[in-house]
């Protein structure tokens, strides 16, 4: 019985830069009877994520699609269209449903997109549209916001522009840090992401021009 509703669960794969956190709570999400969606396979730009870590010990298949063996990192013009195709064969050969990326810190390209089509999300810690891109924490805090928050919402072609699914705000303190501050939307976020991967498998993505219902 549990093996034929498990079969019906959504495919998720998951993408990681960092220490995984954001996963982590989808796998302790997909332990609850009834959660709708499952993790497949976790995968990386990087070999040293964290992340990977926690998906070896739940016995998820994993893969790496580094950037310097596409020259990345070299001086020289790498061949991003290369592997971001590389990166769409290794998702596609896991047959997901959705793909997260969950603290992913590369721009995905054309190929991975297309073959995908609104089928890509990602998890950011600000407001969107405030504070796009790998500094949010750092460039809210700097601003001096007194409220910023985490953002999921699907990608599009440009750097955290995608129509927005759901946020969540979270109020700065007078003496937070980056780290401090980074910690308690984390907090909030990994909620956030799991509310939002249930609501996708549930009933889909409802998309009306930028605007999810
Ligand atoms: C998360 O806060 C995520 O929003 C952020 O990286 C963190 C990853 O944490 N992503 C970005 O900043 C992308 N622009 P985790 O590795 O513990 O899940």
């Amino acid at each position: 019985m549990v093996a034929e509703a498990q079969r019906d669960r959504d495919r998720l794969v998951v993408l990681v830069s960092g220490t995984g956190t954001n996963l982590q709570a989808l796998l302790d999400a997909q332990a609850r009877p009834g959660f709708p969606a499952e993790v497949v396979a976790v995968g990386s730009d990087r070999s040293d994520a964290g992340g990977l870590i926690r998906a070896e010990r739940a016995e998820l298949p994993t893969f790496v699609v580094d950037p310097a063996e596409f020259g990345a990192g070299s001086g020289k013009v790498w061949d991003r269209a290369g592997w971001d195709r590389l990166l769409a064969a290794r998702i596609a050969a896991h047959q997901p449903d959705w793909i997260v990326s969950a603290g992913f810190m590369r721009l995905l390209g054309s190929t991975v997109l297309s073959d995908f089509p609104n089928l890509v999300i990602n998890t950011h810690p600000a407001l969107l549209p405030a504070f796009p891109g790998a500094h949010a924490v750092h460039d809210a805090l700097e601003y001096g916001v007194k409220v910023t928050g985490c953002t999921v919402h699907v990608i599009d072609a440009g750097v955290d522009t995608g129509p927005i699914i759901a946020q969540e705000a979270v109020t700065v303190a007078g003496d937070d840090t980056v780290e401090s501050l980074h910690e308690r939307i984390k907090q909030v976020e990994r909620e956030l992401l799991v509310a939002v991967v249930e609501r996708l498998a549930t009933s889909g993505l409802n998309l009306n021009g930028r605007k999810v219902d």
